[in-house]
């Protein structure tokens, strides 16, 4: 695509449709990475993951290299991955500890946790009347513009100005608050280690995918029939069957089960999937958990938390939470055909063992790059990114059900949950960023 073209994004996106190079060409990508993520706030990791003084935890923002680190005054910085001084990466591996300061490996320039300059080697003789003598921030390590913590969740953004992270969170906020408040303690801490997959396909195509409720029962249908003759063949033997059977067979449900549910669409092009598969079982671990939770909150707290109706929330442009699960994916793009996948859970703090188990148990079975499901859907992703490479058409139709939502205060609500709505609602808010950004 030619330079002045990007500037006519216009010409992409369509309330119903968009044209093929949203996904594939290298010049809209780059702007996508200006425009887009490396000006809101982006998920870096848990609190969690550092918990004591020098402890960093690498993670991209768009294309920069950042890192996570505490500091021995317990807050947390977000550092761009680089020496002021000749530019080496200060950490290479992608978590550690730092000890009392970071230490450049090429030429000993030292650092404070929060980025300030500590030493050069015989700095002060070498330096002096120099541009790079002391106190001259640019010997510092630059820091991301800004930093925010929501309930143990570290954002950073990389634009000084802009919305604040609530403002940017908007509803979509409730997938931390479910989470959280799903603990008896009311926070959740990292279970340390994620699974990181790299999809061959642009990072769109997930974000479509993750609420699009009519691929699940054509996508998975080998898999949630195959999983839905043994639950119900264990059920006949033994009567009762272990919860984890229904997170496959669930998704060999209908097309008119899997419509009939709900998908709210807002304006920042964040979505929320309403339902669950099993979200209340009373079985003997539920009715633990719920008992503890009625002793935190108080009865009518509990019952309001639990009660939620939430399959599934979109942070748009890069995460995907299944907040009833503890579960959280997060995308770093790399390039448009190239997408890393940050697949993480979270342990409940205060609650019972079985209900943590459960959580392993769908991070394991749904999310995990093991699985079947998720083997089903890198499939179609790769795939979808071969054709759309090809000459075979120029439109991408998101026609299902347009004009059939109800629209309040810019927020699209949609009785199909198979409605496209989702992803009309995600170019949308992708076109105001990229002419925003302009
Ligand atoms: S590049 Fe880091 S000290 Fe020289
Ligand atoms: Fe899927």
């Amino acid at each position: 695509m030619l330079r002045e073209d990007i500037n006519h994004l216009s010409r992409y996106v369509e309330p119903d449709r968009v044209r093929r190079e949203v996904y594939t060409d290298p010049g809209i990508f780059e702007l996508e990475m200006q425009r887009i993520h490396e000006k809101v706030w982006i998920y870096c990791g848990h609190e969690s993951q550092v918990p004591k003084a020098g402890d960093y935890y690498t993670v991209q923002i768009g294309r920069q290299p950042m890192l996570m680190v505490r500091g021995s005054d317990g807050g947390i910085s977000v550092l761009y991955n680089r020496c002021p001084h000749r530019g080496n990466m200060m950490c290479g591996d992608r978590s550690g500890n730092a000890g009392e300061f970071f230490r450049c490996s090429y030429h000993a320039w030292t650092f404070k946790h929060d980025g300030r300059l500590r030493s050069i080697p015989m700095g002060d003789a070498a330096y002096a009347g120099t541009r790079y003598a002391k106190g001259n921030p640019d010997c510092d390590m630059k820091r991301a513009a800004r930093v925010e913590n929501y309930r143990g969740f570290v954002f950073a953004s990389l634009s000084s100005s802009g919305p604040s992270l609530k403002e940017f969170l908007g509803e979509g906020i409730v997938a931390f608050d479910d989470m959280c408040d799903r603990a008896p303690a009311g926070e959740v801490e990292v279970v340390p280690n994620c699974f990181r997959v790299i999809q061959h396909s642009n990072w769109k195509l997930f974000m479509e995918n993750q609420i699009d409720a009519l691929h699940p029962s054509v996508t998975h249908q080998s898999t949630g029939i195959a999983a839905g003759r043994v639950e119900r063949r264990l059920k006949e033997q033994q009567g009762s069957v272990p919860l984890y059977y229904h997170y496959l067979s669930a998704f060999a449900s209908s097309f008119e089960q899997w419509d009939s549910v709900q998908t709210i669409n807002y304006p920042q092009g964040h979505g929320i999937l309403k339902a669950y598969m099993g979200l209340r079982p009373q079985d003997k671990d539920t009715l633990e958990h719920e008992a503890l939770l009625k002793q935190a909150y108080g009865e009518q707290k509990a019952e309001e938390y639990l009660s939620r109706s939430i399959h599934h929330v979109l942070v748009y442009p890069y995460l995907s939470v299944q907040s009833p699960l503890q579960q959280l994916r997060c995308l770093r793009p790399i390039s448009p055909d190239k997408t890393l996948s940050e697949i993480w859970h979270f342990r409940l703090k205060g609650a019972p063992e079985a209900i943590y188990r459960r959580s392993l148990w769908y991070y394991n079975l749904v999310n995990s790059p093991a699985t079947m499901i998720n083997a089903d859907d890198l499939e179609n992703w790769t795939k979808g990114q071969w054709g759309l490479q090809s000459d075979g058409g120029d439109w991408v139709s998101f026609h299902r059900d347009h004009g059939g939502d109800r629209v309040e205060n810019g927020v699209a609500y949609s009785n199909h949950g198979t409605s496209e709505v989702v992803m009309r609602s995600q170019f949308a808010a992708w076109s105001r960023y990229m002419q925003e950004g302009a």
